[in-house]
């Protein structure tokens, strides 16, 4: 019976257990805070980001904790392939404010919108799609500010 006991208690701990262990499969980033959580019109507060190998999914949410007008400091958080950064960046240029400063399509892995002040938007890794080993980039489009605002990601 003491056995009975014992095994029952195992099993209505063991989810509890599994939960506690399992990767954290999101992340929430902010812009205008630097990486010490002093404001900075032109910073993320997060300066890597590792995507646990087991999650599935991974889910960034950016919320712009700026107070400056999103045409004249708006962020968005977009991610590339590190080598695709460059290519990212100038396509978004080119496209201007009334695209949101992002070329769909010009080697972007997936981007959030350009977000004024106090606005937020998530975008979600699919982790299969990625590849363990490889250097992939988190980044800001807005002209000029890719240099500050920006970051490495990857797989682990
Ligand atoms: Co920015």
């Amino acid at each position: 019976m003491k056995l009975f006991y014992a095994s029952l208690l195992a099993l209505m701990l063991s989810p509890l257990q599994s939960f506690g262990a399992a990767a954290k499969c999101e992340l929430a980033v902010q812009s205008g805070i630097d990486a010490n959580g002093k404001p900075n019109p032109m910073a993320f507060n997060v300066k890597s980001i590792e995507v646990p190998a087991s999650c599935k999914k991974f889910k960034i949410t950016l919320e712009n904790k700026s107070t400056l007008p999103k045409t004249a400091m708006g962020h968005n958080l977009v991610v590339a392939e590190a080598g695709k950064m460059a290519a990212v960046t100038a396509a978004a240029m080119k496209a201007g404010i009334k695209n949101e400063y992002l070329q769909k399509g010009s080697g972007e892995i997936t981007a959030t919108k350009l977000l004024g002040p106090s606005e937020k938007d998530s975008v979600t890794l699919v982790v299969a799609n990625l590849k363990k080993g490889s250097a992939y980039k988190f980044f800001c489009t807005f002209p000029g500010h890719s240099a500050m605002m920006q970051g490495d990601l990857s797989v682990k």
